[in-house]
């Protein structure tokens, strides 16, 4: 188990590059299966669900190595559709190699993948999204049974636009002869770096205006290279690193078009922010202004996977601000860490009220998701005296180098792993 002990009160200073995007390396990843020859990753995060999906592809028969220039995955010698329980239970995104398994080979197993600290994660969209491509799929006894080959020709309509389930599908798209048409598809920009990769692989898909995505069929992929969009939520939590300890931060290789909802609510929390091609300069303010209202919801809005860090912004704002999480039902947990803290919060179902306090002192809290935890570190960064943030190898699934990028800017900050 690792911890994080931070001694609060410095305001961070200096710049940071941002790094590749978990939740587009993980789909990216699981695509390479669907191409029978060698595909170079750029800029992939070396994190640990990263190194999990990499060991789920080397059991299926793939090759995966790091090299100086970027991850070489060859998926040419995949010779088994059966994910293996040990290993694919314990990362949900396992769930996105049903996709290319089916879309290469007709057939796939995988075991139900675990809920987690934020809610129960359903797959019932990838599921029934599946089964309208003519693929037979079968959940008894806790795994997920595929078979047959997508059919072309379907026009799926998604109840609610997943994220997992958008990727799922195109992935399984591109094994059909015919078109496939997904409507009301997820529009976060990690689908677009999907679809990017397949396409350079020699497959093609599009999206046709902001509810439709069109993958053709009858393509066979081919070798390719691609490198990694920026991490919109990495690249975010640092801004709020900022914010809470009032710091000045540069950060190099953003993409400021994926991060208008969090710049928004930044700024009405008293932060000067300036955009210069690539870089954010974030200087925080010396005590954060509340937010009279902030909800979540699909991209192109306020990305959930920014809602705990902000809900730590808010615990020391000057008024009282009102959080919705309209995306997963359980991802409130960091309240009842942050209320050791002294924050002054209620949180009821799917909404919090937070009161803001003068300060936070510090205290010993666990971390029950990656975003939730990397939030009470940012929280323990501006609490006065010592914060021990336990569970923290959590944080590691999201972040490379968590507390040595953040002691890098002044933080005073160190990990112990026992
Ligand atoms: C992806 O999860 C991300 N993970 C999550 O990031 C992110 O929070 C989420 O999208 C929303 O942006 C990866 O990309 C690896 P969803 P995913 O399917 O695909 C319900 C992080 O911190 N739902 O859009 O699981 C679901 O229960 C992680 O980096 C169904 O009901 O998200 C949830 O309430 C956390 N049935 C909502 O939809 C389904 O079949 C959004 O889920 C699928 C989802």
């Amino acid at each position: 188990m690792a911890k994080l002990i931070i001694e609060g009160g410095h305001a961070l200073k200096g710049q940071i590059a941002v790094r590749g995007a978990k939740n587009a390396a993980l789909p990216i990843l699981a695509a390479a299966m669907l191409v029978p020859e060698p595909v170079r990753i750029g800029n992939c995060p070396r994190l640990t669900d990263v190194e999990h999906m990499l060991g789920l592809l080397r059991a299926l028969g793939c090759r995966a190595d790091w090299g100086e220039d970027g991850l070489i995955i060859d998926a040419g010698g995949a010779r088994t559709a059966e994910l293996p329980e040990a290993l694919a239970g314990s990362i949900r995104s396992s769930v996105f190699l049903l996709g290319p398994l089916v879309g290469r080979f007709g057939a796939a197993e995988a075991p139900y993948p675990g809920g987690c600290d934020i809610g129960n994660r359903p797959v019932d969209l990838h599921l029934k999204g599946l089964r309208a491509m003519g693929v037979k799929v079968d959940e008894a006894s806790g795994r997920i049974r595929c078979l047959g080959r997508p059919k072309g020709g379907a026009e799926i309509a998604l109840e609610y636009p997943s994220v997992g389930a958008t990727e799922n599908l195109i992935m399984a798209a591109c094994g059909a002869e015919g078109d496939t048409v997904l409507v009301n598809p997820a529009r976060e920009p990690e689908i677009d770096d999907l679809m990017a990769f397949l396409n350079g692989a020699g497959y093609d898909m599009k999206r046709e205006g902001s509810s439709r995505i069109r993958i053709r069929g009858g393509r066979r992929g081919h070798s390719t290279a691609h490198a990694i969009l920026p991490d919109r939520i990495e690249a975010g939590t640092y801004l709020v690193a900022a914010a809470i300890t009032g710091g000045h931060l540069v950060l190099r290789g953003a993409r400021r078009e994926h991060l208008s909802a969090l710049l928004t609510v930044l700024r009405e929390a008293g932060c000067r922010i300036h955009c210069e091609g690539t870089d954010l300069d974030i200087e925080g303010p010396e005590r954060p202004r509340e937010l009279r209202r902030l909800v979540t919801l699909p991209y192109p809005g306020f990305p959930t996977d920014m809602q705990s860090q902000v809900f730590a912004l808010c615990t020391v704002a000057r008024g009282t601000s009102v959080l919705e999480e309209n995306v997963f039902e359980d991802r409130f947990r960091h309240g009842a860490e942050l209320l050791r803290m002294g924050a002054d919060c209620y949180i009821r179902g799917r909404s919090a009220v937070i009161r803001g306090v003068k300060s936070l002192h510090g205290a010993t809290v666990t971390a029950h998701d990656l975003r939730g935890g990397a939030a009470l570190a940012l929280a323990g960064l501006r609490a006065e005296g010592i914060t021990v943030v336990e569970q923290a190898e959590r944080i590691d699934r999201g972040y490379v180098a968590f507390a040595a990028t953040l002691r890098q800017l002044g933080a005073a900050i160190r990990r112990e792993d026992e």
